[in-house]
């Protein structure tokens, strides 16, 4: 009787589990144990706890033990433990982090309960059990059984399998203009490294079959146009199952069985040959393949080239000795430069249109060796046996050929070591630099504790020999001889991150001269010694594009700087203030004078001084209204801070490169990252993020300016925005180029921006601008 009794309420329980559905008003917090599970328990929604200690707000394989995730709301801002996900009483789907701001995930205002479904999607259903919002509906790198895809979503891969859940380099998308599904390297110009050939159809979906486990394509009317993957022999429900595209580039169909599994076995690849895949092996490596085992790949650096992290060569690799050879005056390329040999190797630019440099036919390798050294825009050539091709910088898809079936000579131009001058590329004067910067910028965050911060600290440079103070015609000043001149610190020009300025008169070899003095608030307490040495370092600079140091004052606690007083005022203030847009012509100017003087900083002065804060604010105009770039050599001397507010560090935010916030190598990228922002704003005459939204029914998208651009670009609308500006419509050519540099120089990847000899050599435009990578 017992059992019966049993038997017959089995269902029943079970029941009431299927239909458990999460109330309004419930929420999960980071760090506690709780999930919503789907009723068989297959997968689980709620924190997924990271490696480094963060949280995703995701969807996991519960029952596999190294619980495998398939979806995340927030890939590329992890929480901290305590955060919260709530559903909210009046309906919205939130995430509250700690110490953030919160975020959601659905904001409609019908919903009534969420349910974590058993084939992995978790929904958000209305009073009527209609779905108002599907995690399927956004996917991340992966497609569950039952998901299909269409045109307009896309998967993006991880950026390191198990470790990092960042969106990667890698993306799969049908293309809305022909319907070809393409895999490829989204941040470069890389049209594709895999495709369907499904071009020329309409309304194509892809879709995992659940009841056959099948992955195909189809087109409006539901005909299969394209198989990807076959279907499973046997019992689809013995294994999970799960499409993905992975940090390597491959789209792959992957299955784990529920019995004894262990791990994930890849059923199919889209991709048979790693080495096709662009960028595998990081910009400058080399991806070679063992013999004829063309499934095998390892990373290298091309012959003279090192890796950016020896543990992980597919990270890409730059060049240690990297020298400008297209500087005025450069010895004869002969003595500087050679040219490595590698035999069976290739570049191939199906698909790069804008990396080939020009073909040179019927020559033969000596020749070829000779084009290239005598190039100084050219790092790289491959010699085919009759023609040579010269390729442009940078090289992100070097491979291995089979050696029977070619006879390619790659040609790899390396600068020679110079071992009597340092090298023009000293990165680590600048150490300090960057760590009190970073420090002041980030003190807020765990990057206060940052590993390239340690690592710089640790290897700061022996001082080099300075300069004999008699070399420099600068002057040392009294506090009272300054206070005298500024009248008691009265006349107020400015504040900025260092101090406050003030306008005064001195009278310096007889004359009466404007000045204006900076005093300094937050110097590192550092001896004497140091602030003199900085303080000539800055004033060995002498270019009509750099503000000029007239002296400087290092009484007790007192550190003031004077400097030559620009009548005109800030470049922010010319921009943005009240006299309205300035001409085309003059803003075309300035962008040209700003960039020769951070080009004389980088790259032409004696000792390489990277900014660390370009931004109109730090622009100064002289009463012909010269730009000139001012502030430069000051981050050395700031210090920790206690004083500068969060709203401050938001300022300089927008110029930030992004490597600031990753745990990536910092070089004078930074400034080209902040000039390419600065240049925009310019050209535009729009700041780099409006606190209001510019065009109707764009969901304020807008708001940031290189969003902004980068949306113009690709949609090629840019002309639109200069109709109502016939200055700059009659000069359309130029404009676009100059946003075309523009976005250059803010490219995520810090090894793609362009120099800033490049720069100046494309905005007066000797040398020919490529399309950015626009994505
Ligand atoms: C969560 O589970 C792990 C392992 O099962 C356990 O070590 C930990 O104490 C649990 N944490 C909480 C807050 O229950
Ligand atoms: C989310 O839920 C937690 C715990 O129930 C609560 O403390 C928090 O205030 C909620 N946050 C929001 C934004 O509703
Ligand atoms: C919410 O429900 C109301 C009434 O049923 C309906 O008119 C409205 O369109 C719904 N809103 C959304 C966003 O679904
Ligand atoms: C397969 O997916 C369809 C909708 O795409 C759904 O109606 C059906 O219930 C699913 N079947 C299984 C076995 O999950
Ligand atoms: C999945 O495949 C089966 C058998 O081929 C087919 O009947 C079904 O319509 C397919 N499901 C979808 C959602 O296309
Ligand atoms: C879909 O594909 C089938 C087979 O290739 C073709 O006959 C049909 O016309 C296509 N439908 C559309 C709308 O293109
Ligand atoms: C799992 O068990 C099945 C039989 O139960 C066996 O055929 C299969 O090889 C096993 N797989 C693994 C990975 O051990
Ligand atoms: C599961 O995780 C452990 C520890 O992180 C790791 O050693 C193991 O390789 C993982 N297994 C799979 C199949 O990923
Ligand atoms: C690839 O090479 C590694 C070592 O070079 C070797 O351990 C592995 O078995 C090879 N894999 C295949 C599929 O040949
Ligand atoms: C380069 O050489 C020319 C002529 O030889 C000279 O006038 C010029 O000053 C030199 N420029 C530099 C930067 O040395
Ligand atoms: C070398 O490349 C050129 C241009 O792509 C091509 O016309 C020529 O046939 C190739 N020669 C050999 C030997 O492959």
């Amino acid at each position: 009787m017992a059992t019966k009794f049993f038997v017959l309420f089995l269902p029943f329980l079970f029941c009431s589990f299927v239909h458990s559905s999460i109330e309004l008003g419930s929420s999960i917090v980071a760090g506690t144990n709780s999930s919503w599970r789907s009723s068989s328990g297959d997968y689980a929604f709620g924190f997924y706890h990271l490696r480094s200690g963060r949280y995703l707000v995701g969807i996991w394989f519960d029952k596999i033990p190294n619980k495998t995730l398939v979806w995340s709301a927030n890939r590329d801002k992890p929480v901290e433990i305590g955060s919260t996900v709530n559903l909210t009483q009046s309906g919205q789907f939130v995430v509250q982090p700690v110490n953030d701001v919160l975020f959601s995930i659905h904001d409609g205002t019908n919903t009534t309960s969420a349910v974590m479904l058993d084939d992995g999607n978790f929904v958000l259903r209305d009073s009527l059990s209609n779905y108002l919002w599907k995690s399927f509906d956004s996917p991340t790198d992966t497609l569950l059984l039952g998901q299909t895809m269409q045109v307009g979503q896309k998967l993006f891969s991880n950026t390191e399998g198990s470790v990092d859940y960042s969106t990667g380099q890698y993306s799969l998308e049908i293309q809305q203009s022909d319907g070809n599904i393409l895999l490829k390297a989204y941040r470069y110009t890389d049209s594709a490294y895999w495709w369907s050939d499904t071009a020329g159809n309409e309304g194509v979906r892809i879709i995992f079959n659940n009841t056959t486990a099948a992955l195909y394509a189809v087109n409006r009317t539901n005909q299969i146009i394209h198989n990807l993957a076959t279907a499973d022999i046997g019992a689809i429900e013995d294994n999970y199952h799960r499409v993905l595209v992975n940090d390597q580039g491959n789209f792959q169909k992957l299955i784990y069985p529920k019995k004894n599994g262990s791990e994930w076995i890849a059923m199919w690849n889209a991709v048979t040959k790693p080495c096709t895949v662009t960028a595998l092996c990081g910009v400058y490596g080399f991806c070679d393949t063992t013999g004829s085992d063309t499934k095998n790949y390892t990373c290298e650096c091309l012959p003279g080239y090192t890796p950016f992290d020896p543990t992980a060569p597919s990270k890409g690799c730059y060049l240690s000795q990297a020298k400008n050879l297209c500087a005025a005056n450069s010895s004869a390329p002969d003595n500087t430069v050679e040219v490595k040999e590698v035999q069976d190797a290739d570049i191939p630019s199906k698909g790069f249109f804008f990396f080939d440099l020009q073909g040179i036919d019927n020559t033969d390798l000596e020749n070829c060796k000779r084009e290239l050294r005598d190039d100084c825009l050219s790092m790289a050539a491959v010699f085919n046996g009759s023609t040579c091709i010269k390729k442009r910088f940078p090289i992100i898809n070097a491979i291995r050929l089979t050696p029977d079936t070619s006879n390619h000579v790659m040609l790899i131009k390396v600068p020679l070591v110079d071992n009597e001058k340092d090298s023009s590329l000293v990165v680590l004067t600048v150490a300090l630099i960057l760590c009190s910067l970073l420090a002041v910028l980030f003190a807020a965050t765990a990057i206060y504790h940052h590993p390239f911060c340690l690592y710089l600290i640790h290897k700061r440079t022996p001082p080099k020999p300075k300069p004999k103070p008699m070399d420099i015609n600068l002057k040392a000043f009294s506090f009272q001889q300054l206070r005298e001149a500024t009248n008691g610190f009265k006349d107020k020009l400015g504040r900025g991150a260092y101090g406050t300025v003030y306008g005064g008169i001195l009278n310096l070899e007889g004359q009466q001269v404007e000045v204006a003095v900076k005093q300094l608030e937050q110097v590192e307490d550092q001896g004497e010694k140091e602030f003199v040495t900085e303080v000539q370092v800055i004033a060995l600079t002498h270019h009509k594009n750099l503000v000029g140091l007239l002296g400087f004052c290092n009484e007790q606690n007192h550190r003031l700087l004077v400097y030559e007083k620009m009548e005109n005022g800030t470049l922010s203030n010319f921009l943005f203030g009240e006299g309205g847009k300035p001409s085309w012509e003059s803003r075309v100017r300035i962008v040209l004078e700003i960039a020769r003087g951070l080009l004389y900083l980088h790259e032409e002065c004696d000792q390489q001084i990277i900014h660390c804060d370009i931004k109109p604010q730090n622009v100064l105009l002289d009463s012909s209204y010269t730009a000139k770039i001012s502030d430069f050599g000051l981050a050395k001397l700031l210090m920790k801070d206690k004083t500068r507010t969060n709203a401050d560090a938001r300022g300089t935010m927008g110029y930030m490169a992004p490597e600031w916030l990753k745990n990536a190598p910092v070089t004078s990228k930074v400034d080209i990252y902040s000039f390419g922002v600065m240049l925009l704003e310019i050209i535009f005459c729009r700041r780099h993020i409006e606190l209001h939204q510019i065009e109707e029914g764009t969901n304020g998208d807008d708001m940031i300016l290189i969003d902004w651009v980068l949306c113009l670009a690709k949609e090629n609308t840019l002309r639109n925005t200069v109709i109502h500006d016939p200055e700059v419509e009659s000069d359309f050519k130029r404009f676009e180029r100059m946003t075309m540099v523009g976005l250059w120089c803010i490219n995520p990847n810090p090894t793609l921006r362009p120099s800033m000899k490049m720069v100046v050599h494309m905005l007066e435009g000797n040398i020919e601008v490529g399309v950015p990578p626009i994505n």
